[in-house]
């Protein structure tokens, strides 16, 4: 067939008729599908990234003076000295979890390009003694919470084109890990398709297919909402939203303290950050100007000012975010409402295409843009945050890199969950034997109070075992 007419006009106009070149050369159905893909294009987006790439700014002034820019006042998980105690936070959250008035979502549309793995990272194998999979463990820790709380935490998990199909295989094959599947709700993110850094042209990865990427965890918004989700939320008496991501198991966004600070500071936003020690931790930093918070990525932060020291010695910007938050409904629902609450960031990546003779080249240095929306760029919306740090021995541990590499591998991973599980076993009692690795079963065992439930108190472990499993 011939390309639709109205869709080799929208092309002409938006100087991106090279995309039909190879058009002779696709079946009928290929045709199909490859003209819904082009028809789908945003092409108010496209000159979005088009401004961007010129240089021309996000769509939202995202700027932070970083020279008069602090590290905001933060509340300490389990730290007495707290302007609010532990003990109401943890009673605040934990009223919370009773009464069903909160939901979760957890991010898992990356394509885990540094792991290497294709396909959906949750279904990676962490697990130290039980070779339990991402997926198992967090939403294990959902059951959990259920099994203390006697309220379901419904759940929204969000895929892409990358990892979608895998993902609902894996729910449907894993009887969704204990949860009430009525209770879990799975919504794909949308794409955005990467330009030329040149030209500006859109890439072809094949003669019948954008070269295309997920937009983005912050592409959560949109997509939750198209999805229905917010409204399935408040359907369900939900009026606050924590958000997790796929690669960390230690993750506790729904830790009754973390919750409590939430709820008793009347937070928008609230965030959980890990005390950076070096200046070179890849993680972005929360930091607060002009009665403002956000998060600046560490790619964004001056190599001088990244080692900045205050006279007590830490850094001057600390505040290591690891991605765990907590959203009052009512706040989201705003910023679904604004166009303009998640504006694009680009970066320059290598990305396989075809040149003009349809020969596939795979470039060994960035030839393109790919454009991606953050969900912490809400946080300078957001009239009041709540940042609470943590141990990042006790909530995070991210899968990111191939076995082998320096940090965040699957072997950092299972590390870490062997040394948190010690430290829970010697807070209840229990004597481990040296070296032995445990694991706590992620849908029985929050904390410490759960092994108490399981009497063994006074017990020594000597061998490799799930305690709860
Ligand atoms: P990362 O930015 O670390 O990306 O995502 P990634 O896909 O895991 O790995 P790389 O960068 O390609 O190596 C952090 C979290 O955000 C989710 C990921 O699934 C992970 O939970 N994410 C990222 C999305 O859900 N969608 C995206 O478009 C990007």
């Amino acid at each position: 067939m011939t390309p639709p007419p109205a869709l080799v006009a929208a092309l002409e106009r938006a100087g991106q008729q090279h995309l039909l070149a190879f058009w002779e050369r696709l079946d009928e159905t290929a045709q199909q599908t490859f003209a819904a893909q082009l028809e789908a294009v945003d092409w108010h987006v496209l000159q979005e990234m088009h401004r961007l790439a010129a240089g021309g700014g996000h769509s939202r002034d995202l700027s932070v003076d970083l020279s008069t820019a602090v590290t905001p006042a933060c509340l300490r998980l389990g730290d007495p000295t707290n302007r609010i105690s532990p003990a109401d936070a943890r009673h605040r959250g934990a009223e919370a979890l009773k009464a069903g008035a909160v939901g979760a979502i957890l991010v898992a549309g990356g394509q885990a390009t540094r792991l290497g793995c294709s396909g959906p990272k949750g279904v990676s194998r962490v697990g130290p003694v039980s070779q339990a999979t991402l997926f198992e463990i967090l939403l294990g820790k959902l059951v959990a919470v259920r099994r203390r709380y006697g309220r379901d935490v419904p759940l929204a998990i969000m895929t892409s084109s990358a990892t979608d199909a895998e993902t609902r295989e894996f729910l449907a094959q894993h009887a969704y890990c204990g949860l009430d599947p009525e209770r879990v709700i799975v919504f794909r993110q949308h794409d955005l398709p990467a330009i030329d850094a040149t030209t500006g042209r859109l890439l072809l990865d094949g003669p019948g297919h954008l070269a295309i990427a997920p937009d983005g965890h912050g592409g959560m918004l949109v997509a939750l909402a198209e999805a229905g989700g917010l409204e399935w939320f408040g359907n369900q008496g939900v009026e606050h939203i924590v958000s997790f991501q796929v690669d960390n198991p230690l993750a506790m966004p729904l830790a009754a303290e973390f919750l409590g600070y939430h709820l008793l500071t009347n937070a928008d936003f609230s965030t959980q950050v890990v005390r950076k020690q070096a200046p070179e931790e890849r993680v972005g930093v929360v930091v607060a100007c002009e009665g403002r918070h956000s998060v600046v990525e560490y790619s964004d932060l001056p190599t001088a000012l990244a080692a900045e020291r205050l006279p007590d010695g830490q850094l001057r910007f600390h505040a290591g975010s690891i991605a765990v938050h907590a959203f009052a409904k009512r706040f989201l629902d705003r910023a679904a409402g604004r166009h303009d609450s998640l504006p694009l960031h680009l970066a320059f990546k290598a990305v396989p295409f075809l040149d003009s003779e349809g020969t596939r080249i795979v470039p060994a240095s960035p030839n393109a843009i790919k454009f991606e929306r953050f969900i912490f760029d809400l946080m300078p919306l957001a009239e009041r945050v709540c940042v609470v740090e943590i141990e990042a021995s006790e909530g995070f541990a991210p899968l990111k890199n191939p076995p082998g590499s320096a940090s965040d591998a699957v072997e950092h991973v299972r590390a870490a969950l062997v040394a948190h599980a010690r430290r829970v076993l010697a807070k209840a009692g229990v004597t481990l034997a040296d070296g032995v690795h445990v694991e706590l079963a992620a849908n029985r065992i929050i904390d410490e109070t759960d092994v108490a439930d399981l009497s063994i108190a006074g017990t020594v472990i000597e061998r490799p075992i799930v305690v709860g499993g």
